[in-house]
């Protein structure tokens, strides 16, 4: 059930039966203070302006239109206008069983789905992933999982970056060590290094750097074994890919690349296509778009590059391709891309000149949903002890390793093997929830010791939270399927649970809208908090059956809550830790 979005229509429509505009906005938000009740509407004082009459003469006449009898126990106009609406107690324990008793917890599915785009990971095939592409990588697929549970169609896109000049080098290296009659498949299991030593016979090398250009050449114009090399090796980057998601946890799996070399055949066409509406302009050999929103008070133009001297096409001009894919052939409603914040000007650039050149109309819409870079204790972008990119299969080994010692030390009667499980389950969790609950949009510094503590907003906590909740309903020694009865909600710490719980939907569509997952986490961190208050003040196992039968499922709702949302943020729970 979506509070919110139920508040919205009815005082929307009280609101116009008193006179105001169709479709003005209630604008219900949750309340900031319990003396302003659960939800608070707040658009009576824009539509009394408009009507340019008084806001409070105005809300009295909306609470004469307004009927939330069923709902609330109280509606009361404060401040200069703003609506207080005090959910009453008897219809927040119904909701509580209709949650117990669904499924997905009482949230429907949207009834009208989306196509949509998410444009995520993308890490660069040359190289390994490292812990640049972390945010990418969870942020995107906590989007992806909120967005198909609301019911929306989602399309996958790893736009892995396959080509390029760097592969010139890297399959000249292959030829190399093929003739040496080394084994290349040894030599690539650690990418960075066959990276590091192709570099250094094309930088010394003056033979090897000729020959690293001819295949760039025999690449591009599609010669067979040129190709079957580099198919091979983008082959083997992937398979490290596969890896690293499948540690993480992310749903990302080969059908979902749509790697930039898929674009090839179209680009020529792209600067066709701009160069019939006029859009391209030569500069120094390149051809270049020049777009006046792109001025700055000098009035000059960062142009987008679509094409070098020389014919090579470029990274935008592959995002031009690849933006009129997603408008003509998958027909989105909405492409999300999780980008670097530092792609920021590229992204307006490529979607500006999109709707200029036709390849996306209104149809679509183009949102980059930009991240902030992951920082070390020294206020640099982190890198290794020893100065390096941490690659990200060795960052999570790391975290893996830590949360097991750590569960050990706790637990020293627990079987090595269920040590193990948990310190990988927690230790990963650590990483991926400790980039998703900042919010995306800012740096921030990444701390081990913070990650993994079992306090604050972090995975431990979490984690621990729910495996608590669902002992306490265990130790009841009932079986679930039997607990059945009316929840009645009386104490304070009930009230204030029941209400938490009911808000779940409402995070959720925070993190599909606007594509930030930092809000389900807070929330969940709310949730187990207001848990905790409710277990101190109201014993469950101890109360006579009926109270014991409704706590009981008010913790079980709270385990489903936590589970589920966990869920949606690609983290997984354990029933013991
Ligand atoms: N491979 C690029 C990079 O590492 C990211 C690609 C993002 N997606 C896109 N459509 N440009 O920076």
């Amino acid at each position: 059930m979506n509070i919110q979005t139920l508040l919205n229509q009815r005082i929307q429509a009280a609101m116009v039966a008193a006179g105001a505009p169709e479709e003005s906005p209630a604008l219900v938000r949750q309340s900031a203070k319990v003396q302003f009740g659960d939800y608070q509407a707040n658009g009576i004082m824009g539509v009394a302006k408009k009507l340019k009459t008084n806001p409070r003469a105005f809300a009295e006449q909306v609470l004469e239109k307004l009927d939330l009898t069923d709902l609330a126990d109280k509606v009361e106009i404060a401040g200069p206008g703003f609506i207080n609406i005090f959910l009453n107690n008897a219809w927040l324990g119904k909701e509580q069983n209709n949650l117990r008793t669904s499924e997905r917890l009482d949230i429907a599915t949207v009834s009208q789905p989306e196509t949509v785009v998410v444009d995520y990971s993308a890490p660069n095939l040359a190289k390994e992933m490292h812990v640049g592409h972390l945010r990418s990588t969870v942020i995107g697929d906590a989007v992806v999982r909120s967005l198909e549970f609301l019911g929306h169609n989602v399309v996958r896109q790893n736009h892995v970056g396959d080509w390029g000049t760097q592969f010139g080098m890297l399959l000249a290296y292959m030829e190399r060590l093929r003739s040496e009659n080394s084994e290349i498949s040894m030599a690539l299991s650690d990418l960075e290094t066959f990276y590091r030593e192709a570099k250094k016979c094309f930088d010394d090398d003056e033979a090897f750097s000729v020959r690293a250009r001819e295949l760039v050449v025999q690449l591009q114009s599609g010669a067979p074994e040129c190709i079957a090399l580099w198919n091979d090796f983008i082959n083997i980057s992937l398979e490290h890919c596969e890896e690293t998601y499948q540690m993480l946890g992310v749903s990302l799996e080969r059908k979902d690349v749509m790697p930039e070399s898929a674009y090839n055949d179209d680009l020529q066409n792209v600067i066709n296509d701009l160069d019939a509406k006029g859009l391209i302009k030569e500069d120094q050999g390149a051809k270049c778009v020049f777009l006046e929103e792109f001025a700055n008070k000098d009035g000059e133009i960062t142009p987008i590059i679509v094409q070098k001297t020389g014919g090579g096409f470029l990274y935008a001009t592959t995002d031009l391709a690849a933006v009129r894919h997603r408008h003509k052939v998958i027909k989105a409603d909405r492409a999300l891309y999780f980008v670097d914040a530092r792609q920021s000007l590229h992204f307006d650039q490529i979607f500006t000149l999109s709707r200029k050149a036709g390849f996306a109309d209104d149809s679509i819409s183009l949102e980059h949903m930009p991240f902030g870079t992951v920082m070390g204790s020294d206020g640099k972008p982190f890198k290794t002890r020893s100065g390096g990119v941490a690659k990200l299969s060795a960052l999570l080994e790391e975290a893996q390793e830590r949360a097991y010692k750590l569960v050990a030390s706790k637990n020293p009667e627990m079987s090595e093997e269920e040590l193990r499980n948990i310190g990988r389950v927690v230790g990963v969790a650590s990483v991926k929830y400790a980039d998703l609950s900042k919010n995306r949009t800012s740096d921030y510094v990444f701390n081990w010791d913070t990650m993994l503590s079992f306090e604050g907003n972090t995975a431990p906590y979490l984690q621990y939270a729910y495996s608590r909740v669902a002992s306490i309903v265990r130790n009841a020694e009932i079986d679930v399927a039997e607990l059945q009865g009316e929840i009645s909600i009386v104490e304070s710490q009930e009230r204030a649970l029941a209400v938490k719980l009911v808000q779940f939907e409402e995070a959720v569509q925070q993190v599909t809208n606007e594509g930030m997952p930092h809000f389900l986490c807070a929330y969940l961190y709310e949730l187990a908090g207001t848990f905790m208050s409710f277990y101190e003040a109201c014993p469950i196992l101890k109360a006579e059956e009926e109270v014991k039968n409704s706590r009981l499922q008010l913790a079980l709702n709270t385990a489903s809550t936590l589970k589920l949302g966990l869920s949606l943020l690609g983290i997984e729970t354990l029933e013991r830790m």
